[in-house]
């Protein structure tokens, strides 16, 4: 009895040291299973937040091909555009020096010039979205541009619209083109207008702002930037419609009212800017637009405005050799020229500027080239000329362009561009100062 007992006892205590090992290592399994199961999870999240990433990716590609085509298309027009309101502008300028301001004719140029220029805003607009622009950046005093801007607004908005503006003002400056960030304030103001019919209040910040990996909108930002902001107690929009507003030709207006370009170019811009902007809006209360653009950080100096002054154009005798092959232009070219004193000779097209460069290189003092031309293009004649003689003056000309920047040929060897469509006074001015350096 005792011996059954004992081996009673004993097969217990093996049962019992059995099941505290299969206790202990259930435990440890089940632990084991908490782990893989919190791996699991964060496994899923990455997964989630990798789709997410590439949605959006995807959506900023669709964007930026969308963007690239609408850019093509209106690379082309605006260089036809171009062309031709260059003499509109230019013979209405020269007019407008010749006919004195009491002569009513004189308002009724002013007026047409100013109707020529909106034309040369709507060519500015379709080259925002080429891709390669041919603006310049230079260091911007941001106070100045905005306080002009303000100025404006108050005859761009009914006097049922109130502009409250409020601008710090040690505002770095930052590196921009104006007309181009003229446009994209024009762009939001239109916006905000037509967001507000019954009136309302259009409030315009800008401040300076040290970002410490903030995160704005769907990304993270760090560094220094200005920020406008424009805030309007208008309509306001649905999540929907701002998924969609910096879409090429996506607008909620009638089509005599919008072309859904606008915001699209803004978009284009503060990107070329390296940039971003940022939107937040409630129906019926307003809409809040941010732009950020980095300050400036290169060594060149602040550009203050150039103020207008009535100085007389700056003349001149040498001898010009004027090329561009659309006849319209060459014409407006001789005219200016002869006015403003020059000799002129005439090319149609890069081929006949070589010859007549290489036949008379010791009468031809400067040479002005249209960027683009057939048989050689700009930049060709430009190397050309050059090979035959290292010194030459050579100003380029040219509105939209896809043969090279206009800095690209200024580096190699080009003296100075003149933008068009031109005017007679930067004209003559970009001339003399090139044939005296
Ligand atoms: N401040 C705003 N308040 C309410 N809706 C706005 C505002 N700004 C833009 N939107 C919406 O975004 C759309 C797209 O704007 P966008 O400026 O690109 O084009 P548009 O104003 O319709 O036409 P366009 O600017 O070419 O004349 C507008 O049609 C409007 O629905
Ligand atoms: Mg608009």
């Amino acid at each position: 009895m005792e011996a059954f007992l004992d081996a009673v006892s004993r097969a217990y205590y093996e049962f019992d040291e059995d099941r505290l090992m299969i206790e202990r290592s259930m435990e440890i399994s089940s632990q084991e299973l908490i782990e893989i199961n919190t791996q699991l999870k964060s496994t899923a999240l990455i997964i989630k937040k990798s789709h997410e990433n590439l949605q959006t990716m995807q959506g900023q590609l669709m964007q930026a091909e969308k963007m690239a085509a609408v850019g093509q298309l209106a690379g082309g027009v605006a260089h036809d555009l171009n062309n031709q309101l260059t003499p509109i502008r230019g013979y209405l300028d020269m007019l407008l020096s010749e006919v004195p301001s009491t002569d009513p004719i004189h308002s009724l140029l002013q007026e047409a010039g100013q109707a020529a220029l909106r034309c040369a805003e709507v060519v500015q607009r379709l080259v925002g979205f080429s891709k390669r622009s041919t603006q310049q950046k230079t260091a911007l005093d941001l106070v100045t541009l905005l306080r002009n801007f303000q100025k404006l607004l108050t005859n761009f908005l009914p006097s049922t619209i109130r502009v409250d503006a409020n601008f710090e003002i040690n505002l770095w400056a930052i590196d921009g083109n104006e007309t181009e960030l003229h446009t994209v304030l024009t762009n939001l103001a239109a916006n905000a207008r037509d967001a507000m019919p019954d009136g309302g209040v259009l409030t315009l910040d800008a401040k300076n702002a040290e970002l410490q990996g903030q995160v704005i909108g769907e990304d993270i930002h760090s560094g220094n930037y200005v920020v406008i902001s424009f805030r309007d107690t208008g309509v306001g929009m649905l999540p929907e419609t701002i998924k969609r507003i910096f879409e090429p030709f996506f607008s909620t207006k009638t089509k005599d009212k919008g072309t859904g370009l606008g915001l699209a170019m803004v978009f284009n811009i503060i990107q070329d800017h390296g940039g971003w902007i940022d939107v937040s809006s409630e129906i019926g209360v307003g809409t809040v637009f941010q732009i950020y653009l980095p300050k400036h950080t290169s060594g060149a100096e602040l550009q203050k405005k150039e103020i207008h002054s009535k100085a007389a154009l700056p003349r001149g005798k040498e001898t010009v050799l004027f090329a561009d092959d659309e006849e319209i232009l060459r014409t407006l070219g001789k005219t200016f020229l002869e006015r403003l004193g020059y000799h002129v000779l005439l090319a149609s097209d890069g081929k006949e500027a070589v010859e007549l460069y290489s036949d008379r290189k010791n009468d031809i003092d400067i040479v002005i080239l249209d960027m683009t031309m057939p048989h050689f293009t700009g930049r060709q004649t430009l190397q050309k000329i050059l090979s035959i003689n290292p010194a030459a003056k050579v100003i380029l000309a040219s509105g939209y362009t896809s043969e090279g920047t206009a800095e690209e040929l200024i580096h190699e060897g080009a003296k100075d561009f003149i933008p068009k469509p031109f005017t007679i006074m930067p004209f003559a001015k970009i001339l003399r100062k090139v044939l005296d350096s």
